[in-house]
């Protein structure tokens, strides 16, 4: 954990606060690379992760940019109430969402809030001189954080503004139709956003290992019956009881059996555990769909079990 202080605050965009952190003592933050996201512990107890959207060649501090959502779990609008001088603890930067350094060119697209690691691997690339192109979609520009910094940035020619209330569409089938093996695609945005992108670039043929994404947030999950299951520790054959109501990892924790959370709805790929025998019921967003075939291993913060039975890596 590392202590930090909100240097700044300011409004982005509509709804938007972008926060400056810097450290109290004045020392350099630990180095991150493009696409990296901190856990952020704020006043309450609630643990939220967010993407670093600074120069990844900065030491001096963290920014991130948080969209208040009215009707989100209560995150933002805890991180809207922070003003300048608080102290935070955080956690060091981690990296689940990389660029491939091998890729001949980048495709990055931004839907909404999504800009924040995608602004941060665009100044990444172009720092390395690399050929990428940004394409930025959102309702209008009052809605999106980062026009200006985009539009006078040395690479403000590679950067494509789709805003709805412009009518600038995103012209996706033409764009995706040549893919090649040296072109890496990454998005971050709402659900919807990212299927439409994913979905599209797939359908014209795309390798699924050049696509990257990352979600913000869970989508949420249609209203389904949950039934009760046991998991039983591989090291010492206890078995613990999980009620339709209570998660894997809520029970474990009851057991006293320590697994690490972050996210706790199946993004950050925390908490994931080896599964030696049953079958898993996946609910996360982290594993890819061979991951998830595999049924080796799965997010006990959310999945749960197709088996009566998971015997876990525990
Ligand atoms: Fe993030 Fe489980 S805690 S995936």
């Amino acid at each position: 954990m590392i202590e930090v202080m909100v240097a700044a605050r300011r409004e982005q965009a509509e709804g938007i606060l972008g926060l400056e952190l810097t450290s109290v003592d004045g020392d350099p933050l630990p180095a991150f690379s493009a696409g990296s996201h901190i856990d952020l512990h704020l006043p309450g107890g609630l643990v939220r992760q967010y993407s670093l959207c600074n120069h990844p060649e900065e030491r001096h501090r963290y920014e991130i940019a948080v969209l208040k959502e009215a009707d989100g779990r209560g995150g933002s609008q805890a991180v809207h109430q922070l003003t300048e001088g608080v102290r935070l603890q955080i956690s060091e930067p981690r990296n689940l969402f990389p660029l491939m350094h091998e890729a001949r060119r980048s495709l990055l697209f931004a839907g909404g809030i999504g800009i924040t690691p995608i602004l941060c691997m665009a100044q990444r690339l172009a720092h390395t001189g690399a050929d990428f192109e940004l394409h930025y979609c959102a309702r209008s520009a009052t809605r999106a954080a980062f026009v200006d910094r985009l539009r006078q940035s040395p690479f403000a020619e590679r950067v494509h503004f789709h805003f709805d209330d412009e009518g600038a569409r995103l012209e996706l089938a033409s764009m995706l139709a040549s893919a090649d093996s040296g072109t890496h695609l990454y998005v971050c945005g709402p659900g919807g956003f990212m299927e439409h992108v994913l979905g599209s670039a797939r359908a014209a043929g795309w390798a699924e290992e050049n696509l990257h994404r990352e979600y913000f947030a869970a989508a949420p999950v249609a209203e389904q019956v949950d039934r009760p299951f046991v998991v039983q520790l591989a090291s010492t054959g206890q078995v613990i009881e999980v009620p339709a109501d209570r998660t894997v990892a809520q029970m474990l924790e009851v057991a006293g059996v320590f697994v690490p959370l972050s996210c706790e709805q199946g993004i950050c790929g925390t908490c994931l555990t080896r599964v030696l025998e049953g079958e898993p019921e996946h609910r996360d967003l982290f594993l890819t769909d061979e991951e998830r075939a595999a049924n080796d291993q799965f997010t006990p913060c959310c999945s749960r079990a197709r088996s009566t039975r998971l015997v876990l890596d525990l």
